[in-house]
């Protein structure tokens, strides 16, 4: 009966939920074997996809029509990627390494090859309640594969501390979100953007 409503569930956190349910007995006796069962999708961000599903071939990613004979002359991103430093998430590219690196050179205006990018190399800290280390958001990196105006004023006004930002948010698809875990590394990678540790607490400070 349990079997049978896992094949059948949908969405796919009602079978993550039933999955986990039916794997509690198995879990206490052997972790390693029950967690390995689990997917490993990243549950934080539902616009990530399990690993299978990564880097497919531009006739079968959903995005591309497959009955377009041009579809079928586009390179696949798994061969284009290999010159590429590799990461653990996303798609498995760390892009700011390549670039630096390198191993890629693209192009930033479409109809001037030799165009400059205006790279801003300004970091803003934002400080985080709690005790997650705070947010270094760095201009440079940005600005290296984006124009300002991809930024300033829509999503963020360009004055420090003058936009209210929140992990519910950047989770929803806004503000970092827009990006992040869509065509950039994905929002599980906390401690990319979770960057400056908090000093520590002094000894005698009161809680
Ligand atoms: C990927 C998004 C993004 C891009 C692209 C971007 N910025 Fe920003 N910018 C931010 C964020 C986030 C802040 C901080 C806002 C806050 O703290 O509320 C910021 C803040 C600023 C500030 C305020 C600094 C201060 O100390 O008050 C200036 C000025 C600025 N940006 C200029 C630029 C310029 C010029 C460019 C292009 C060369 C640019 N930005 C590109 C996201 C971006
Ligand atoms: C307009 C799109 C966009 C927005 C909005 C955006 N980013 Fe990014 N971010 C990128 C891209 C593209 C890269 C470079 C590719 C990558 O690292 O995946 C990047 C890279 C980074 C890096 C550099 C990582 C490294 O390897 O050095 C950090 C840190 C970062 N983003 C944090 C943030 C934070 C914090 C915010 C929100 C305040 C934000 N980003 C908003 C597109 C964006
Ligand atoms: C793309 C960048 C980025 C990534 C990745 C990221 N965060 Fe955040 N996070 C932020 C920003 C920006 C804020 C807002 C900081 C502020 O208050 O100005 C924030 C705020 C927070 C806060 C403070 C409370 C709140 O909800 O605003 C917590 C807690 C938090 N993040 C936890 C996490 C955890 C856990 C992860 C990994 C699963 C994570 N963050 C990944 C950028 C990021």
């Amino acid at each position: 009966m349990r079997l049978r409503s896992i094949i059948a569930c949908v969405p796919l956190t009602a079978c993550l939920l039933l999955l986990a349910t039916a794997a509690i007995p198995a879990f206490a006796a052997e972790p390693a074997a029950a967690s390995a069962a689990l997917p490993t999708a990243n549950p934080f961000n539902r616009l990530l996809k399990p690993p299978a599903k990564r880097n497919l071939p531009p006739a079968e990613d959903g995005i591309h029509d497959p009955t377009n004979d041009g579809t079928h002359a586009l390179q696949s991103p798994a061969q284009g990627f290999l010159p590429l430093v590799k990461s653990n998430f996303g798609n498995q590219v760390d892009w700011v390494k390549s670039l630096d690196e390198n191993r890629i050179n693209p192009r930033n205006e479409l109809a001037d090859p030799t165009a400059e990018p205006f790279v801003f190399d300004l970091n803003i800290e934002r400080e985080v309640k709690g005790s997650m280390p705070d947010v270094v958001y760095p201009h440079k990196q940005h600005t290296q594969w984006l124009d300002c105006a991809n930024c300033h004023p829509d999503i963020f006004i360009p004055q420090k501390g003058a936009n209210q930002i929140s992990m519910a948010a950047i989770l929803m698809g806004k503000q970092c979100g827009v990006c992040h875990g869509k065509v950039a590394f994905p929002v599980s990678e906390c401690r990319k953007c979770h960057s400056k540790n908090k000093p520590p607490v002094a000894a005698n400070a009161k809680p």
